[in-house]
């Protein structure tokens, strides 16, 4: 590949999702985009960049982009934040009025992992959130895993990663060797394409968001526009949750972290109020 093919698919790739692909990243490309190369009869990455420049390329540069999105997740992901939600979500649903559901979101939830991972926490609670429901929102940019997210079924790998046996047995039925997610849980979670890159504000209010293992991502300017735009949906109690490499440090002045927790931010005007 020519380094003003890498270029110009890297460029695409950035505008078009906020991924930033280093120089490192050519064999990355040739893996992950073989399988679209082959299918095209191109010849390789030169010709795709071709392709792309040409016009009526749409679908084909979302196809490019969906390819090099990472889908890493999995259930009860880094343990801590989902024991912070825990003890967050009860006094949460004490403070809002009767009726008003606790409204979360999972924004950047590959196969839907984080986002049935905070309905078990939520159904775990039980009356402790006295009868409080939750409306959870999960988006991504990547339709293959929307689906997937949507369809709620998962193999005997990903369940025995973090997901502690006796949740598997109350949450799921077994299929065969993959398991399905509860209707009763996936009843709380909705699923839409949503790509950061956009203005967020469409989406609404939000009592929690979880933003994890995606700004890694992105650049610092991109990072700071997104964690900006978070904030600007928080409720003033609400919290942002994000993954073990990232911070707010440095990028918004907007999110502060919460005392004494790690990966968890709140909006600086209500750490103020309270100190
Ligand atoms: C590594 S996964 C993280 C999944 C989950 N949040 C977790 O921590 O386990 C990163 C996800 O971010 C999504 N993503 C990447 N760029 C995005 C963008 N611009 N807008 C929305 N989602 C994006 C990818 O499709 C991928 O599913």
């Amino acid at each position: 590949m020519t380094p003003d093919s890498f270029n110009f698919l890297a460029g695409l790739v950035k505008a078009r999702s906020g991924i930033v692909l280093t120089a490192d990243k050519g064999y990355m490309l040739e893996t992950r985009l073989g399988p679209m190369l082959r299918r095209e009869s191109m010849q390789g990455l030169d010709a795709l960049a071709q392709r792309l420049r040409a016009p009526r390329a749409e679908a084909l540069a979302a196809e490019v982009v969906e390819a090099l999105t990472t889908n890493e997740s999995s259930f009860f992901r880094d343990g801590k934040p989902f024991e912070h939600l825990k003890k967050l979500l009860p006094k949460l649903a004490a403070a809002r009025p009767p009726g008003q559901p606790i409204r979360v979101w999972s924004a950047a939830c590959s196969s839907g992992q984080e986002a049935y991972s905070i309905a078990m926490t939520a159904a775990e609670l039980g009356p402790a959130l006295g009868g409080r429901k939750l409306d959870i929102l999960g988006t991504d940019i990547s339709r293959e895993m929307l689906d997937r997210a949507q369809e709620g079924v998962f193999t005997q790998f990903e369940v025995q990663r973090g997901l502690p046996v006796t949740m598997l047995v109350k949450h799921f039925k077994q299929e065969g060797q993959r398991w399905r997610v509860a209707p009763e849980l996936r009843a709380q979670v909705r699923w839409q394409f949503f790509n950061l890159m956009e203005d967020p504000r469409t989406l609404g209010r939000f009592d929690i968001i979880f933003c994890r293992n995606v700004l890694i991502y992105f650049d610092a300017p991109t990072k700071s526009r997104v964690l900006g735009s978070l904030a600007g949906m928080l409720a003033p109690d609400g919290v942002v949750y994000l993954g073990g490499a990232e911070t707010v440090l440095g990028l918004t002045e907007r999110l502060v972290p919460a005392p004494g927790e790690r990966g968890v931010y709140e909006p600086a005007r209500a750490t103020a109020k309270a100190g």
